[in-house]
């Protein structure tokens, strides 16, 4: 029997869509099965698992916390730097216990670690009980793959890694604020990053699609869209459109509240940052990765622009947004960083003062340039860096936030503070994480409020509801 509703996953510039077809004796195969879905990593693989989760929970199984119960364990895994391929290490020592005790249990690698041909090799040789690794690339063979696990039933395995996905469904977390990647993979080629590996070349969403898939969102009563990509400004090059006319098109369907990530501070074009001043509904956040203040850094980073080009657009973008926040990554301890390329990142953070920063020790990851190159710098020496950076970070962070005391912002209220369950928390239009209190605060859940900041910290503000 031809069940419509698992029909997802259609590829497009393919004449024949790719669907799964599901029979009742399958789905009984999932009747009174759990799965457990644990995610590590970026924006981009939280995604990715709201579409895990819609797999799974469309084949009939339940989602559950406890791992103990679980019938499938799904690890949507990131391979960004290697402490994130401990963790999944680490994980596996249990999944391993929990087999070896119940033999009714299957155990899913996804994400982009299952996209490394060493880490691959390392599973099939060392963790040999796990049963599916599944790519980024062919994640809708999910379904079939856990059917052919549970049933032995024999079913083609399709993957191509060039390709687009259309309609797909997603479980979403939230009903109020909603991811949309417009595109998929990455040709920078920082050398540093395994992202390219992992996700493949540049691939652009139709523009059509995505403003359907907004409006759909605006129609359920989703308040705020984050459009998703390595790079967003890299958006419909490989399909003749352009990012800036893409967030004006958004901007125009009136959905409340629009973000995007992430930026490249390489064609970050002045049509973008116009469009984005027009528009109040495109937020004033801009996450704008630096990755080092060194010129000489920068240049074996591959990252395509100098550090006065970096402050030049950072200006541009102050001057034409007063009220922009500006976020950025910084990487210490690049192979032969000297104190010197250190001090200048130190000197960029003094000059453009971020309202928040992501800092990460270099991690080489396997089959990149900057893996191969020669480091003399020491881990304590990193370590070392990475502290002062923070320190730095943390006081810009600081300053950011007081700058918001005993002012009124407007907070997408998401839900309840985990903390404290008499407070809800939201985010202000600058991605600023505010905790709420007030009368019957929890009424505010979903919409977007009034409230007037009382106490400012380096990571989070307090405030109380303006009524
Ligand atoms: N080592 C350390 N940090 C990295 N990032 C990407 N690759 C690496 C790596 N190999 C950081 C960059 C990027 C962020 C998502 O992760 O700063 O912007
Ligand atoms: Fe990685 Fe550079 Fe692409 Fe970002 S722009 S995903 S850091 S290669």
């Amino acid at each position: 029997m031809h069940l419509p509703d698992l029909e997802v996953a259609k590829k497009r510039e393919k004449k024949e869509n790719k669907y799964i077809t599901l029979n009742e004796d399958i789905k009984k195969v999932f009747t009174n099965k759990k799965y457990f879905l644990r995610t590590y990593g970026c924006q981009m693989n939280v995604h990715d698992s709201e579409a895990i989760r819609s797999y799974l929970e469309r084949l009939g199984l339940v989602n559950t916390s406890n791992i103990e119960e679980a019938n499938v364990i799904v690890l949507n895994t990131c391979a960004i730097r290697e402490n994130a391929r401990d963790k999944v290490i680490g994980f596996l020592g249990k999944c391993h216990y929990l087999k070896k005790n119940r033999n009714d249990v299957k155990i899913v690698i996804a994400g982009c670690m299952s996209e490394q041909p060493d880490f691959v090799s390392l599973i099939k040789e060392k963790y040999s009980f796990v049963d599916i690794i599944i790519g980024t690339h062919n994640l809708y063979d999910l379904p079939k793959l856990l059917v052919q696990e549970f049933s032995k039933l024999e079913i083609e395995v399709y993957s191509e890694s060039d390709e687009v996905l259309e309609g797909m469904q997603y479980e979403r977390d939230s009903k109020y604020t909603a991811w949309i990647n417009i595109m998929y993979g990455c040709d920078k080629f920082c050398t540093y990053c395994i992202v390219p590996y992992t996700r493949g070349r540049e691939r652009s969403r139709k523009k059509e699609d995505i403003l359907k898939e907004v409006m759909e969102l605006k129609n359920k009563g989703y308040k705020e869209v984050t459009l998703l990509g390595q790079n967003v400004n890299a958006y419909g090059r490989d399909i003749g459109e352009k990012f800036s006319d893409l967030l004006e098109s958004v901007a125009k369907t009136g959905i409340e509240r629009i973000r995007f990530v992430t930026s490249h501070p390489w064609n970050f074009t002045d049509e973008m940052i116009d469009v984005i001043a027009k528009y109040k509904n495109i937020m004033p956040y801009i996450h704008l990765p630096i990755q080092s203040g060194s010129n000489e850094i920068l240049r074996r980073m591959n990252r395509r622009y100098t550090k006065e080009e970096y402050i030049e657009l950072f200006n541009k973008i102050k001057t034409k947004i007063p009220n922009a926040t500006i976020t950025t990554d910084i990487i210490v301890g690049f192979p032969n960083e000297t104190r010197e390329d250190f001090e200048e990142t130190l000197d960029v953070v003094k000059t453009c003062e971020f309202d928040g920063a992501y800092t990460f020790i270099f991690s080489p990851r396997e089959g990149t340039p900057a893996s191969r190159m020669e480091d003399k710098v020491t881990l304590e020496e990193k370590e070392q860096r990475l502290y002062e950076l923070n320190e730095l970070v943390n006081y810009y962070a600081n300053k950011s936030n007081q700058k918001l005391l005993n002012k009124e912002v407007e907070v997408l209220v998401l839900g309840k503070s985990e903390k404290d369950n008499a407070k809800v928390y939201g985010y202000t239009d600058t991605m600023k994480l505010v905790n709420i209190e007030g009368v019957n605060v929890k009424d505010t859940i979903g919409k977007i409020i009034k409230v007037k900041i009382k106490d400012a910290k380096s990571f989070s503000l307090d405030g109380e509801v303006v009524l």
